[in-house]
């Protein structure tokens, strides 16, 4: 019998390089599946434009604290450069899981500093799918979350919110199969800067407590909360696992450093494939985030309180849109109907990019704008806007 140096039966396998090997395409079928998102077409459309007014770029327009530079810069002076534990370094850790238990009461909770966000997505959903294993979700919604459940072999199954963006918890009740392993929740949300108010929280964390599913809230946007203070399902139910991170509240996007944290077994999972993935979050970024925290976010926060309000006043009476409590986002109808193509006459007529929702799920009737752009932008835009609609009557 023919071998290989392994010593394994090579008769049946054709020689690599072989002409008679079956023909394999360049990238994977998981690969091949996936579109490239459309934010990300809408970014490279907005470099090719000379001056536009882009409102579909999701990140703050205010530069990260002086603190945390001069932290990253320190680290970087310091020689900070290297690996750090799994889990993140030790002061980050304590000083995230004190504000935790101060906002929860003491438990028995474990956190680890992920990748960004995407990173804590990316380890939550790994450690909790197994194929076929189904995660509701609720339409609009982040453009990450479908393609990773499917990634991990798990089945989307989708709940529509809109017009109103409501949840309804006996649809989500009666959407829960033996196959449910958990439900996506994420308020303040992106793309529709919709706030899911306390009762809603607190019926979805209970009831995913008591049919053993897992409640995942994706809570990015917990500080751009303009109306009604942030409540988190955790506080309902201690079986919660909780996706947070600086990139939104710090705008540091850039520095990869998110958290998740919840019960320790779980969050013990996750680090065991951070371990085998993403390694650790960027150490530099690390201490500039824990130099964050001390920073008062008060006065941006307040100015993107002001966009929301301004561009609301502008648009009202122009668009058809659920005044959003939370986040950067405002996620009008689309006038015409199509999100598609009023997203491409806007780029054709003023220069202006915004994301057409059929980004966000089946729907195409709505587009996103992020106002997180300067006064004299917003102003253009909201001017922009009003011709669009006009036209389009
Ligand atoms: C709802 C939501 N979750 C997660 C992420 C990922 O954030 P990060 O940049 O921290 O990976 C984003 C980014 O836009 C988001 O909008």
């Amino acid at each position: 019998m023919k071998t290989t140096p392994s010593g394994a039966d090579a008769s049946a396998a054709p020689e690599f390089g072989s002409k008679t090997a079956p023909a394999r395409g360049i990238i994977a079928r998981r690969a091949s599946a996936f579109d490239s998102s459309g934010i990300r077409r809408a970014f490279d459309l907005a470099a090719s434009l000379d001056n536009p007014i882009n409102l579909s770029i999701g990140q703050p327009d205010f530069p990260m604290p002086v603190e945390a530079s001069r932290a990253a810069i320190s680290a970087i002076e310091a020689g900070r450069n290297g690996y750090t534990p799994t889990q993140g370094i030790a002061p980050l850790r304590e000083k995230l899981l004190a504000q935790v238990e101060a906002e929860l009461g003491p438990a028995d909770r474990g956190l680890c500093i992920t990748s960004g966000a995407s990173g804590g997505l990316v380890l939550a959903l790994m450690a909790l799918l197994d194929p076929g294993d189904e995660v509701i979700i609720f339409e609009p919604a982040f453009v990450m979350y479908r393609p990773l459940i499917e990634f991990f072999g798990g089945r989307c199954v989708a709940i529509d919110t809109s017009p109103s963006f409501t949840i309804d918890v006996d649809q989500v009740a009666a959407a829960i199969t033996p196959a449910t392993r958990a439900i996506l929740l994420n308020s303040p949300s992106n793309p529709t800067g919709y706030v899911v108010p306390a009762d809603i929280v607190c019926d979805l964390a209970r009831l995913a407590e008591s049919h053993g599913v897992r409640l995942i809230s994706d809570e990015l946007y917990r500080s751009y909360c303009y109306d009604e203070p942030f409540v988190t399902p955790a506080r309902y139910s201690d079986q919660v696992l909780v996706i947070d991170g600086f990139s939104k509240s710090h705008a540091m996007t850039g520095w990869r450093v998110g958290s998740l944290h919840g019960p320790k077994k779980l969050v013990d999972a996750c680090a065991t494939l951070q371990q085998y993935t993403f390694v650790c979050s960027p150490q530099v970024g690390q201490w500039a985030a824990l130099a964050a925290m001390e920073s008062d976010m008060g006065a941006p926060l307040e100015a993107c309180r002001r966009k929301r309000d301004r561009l609301i006043e502008g648009l009202q009476g122009h668009y058809r849109f659920i005044k959003p409590g939370g986040a950067f986002y405002l996620y009008p109808e689309a006038p015409g109907g199509s999100g598609e193509a009023f997203a491409q006459r806007a780029v054709r007529e003023e220069k202006l990019i915004v994301v057409p929702g059929n980004v966000f799920g089946k729907s195409d009737t709505h587009i996103r704008m992020a106002y997180t752009v300067s006064d004299a932008t917003l102003e253009r835009g909201i001017a922009a806007l009003r011709r669009l609609a006009e036209s389009a009557e």
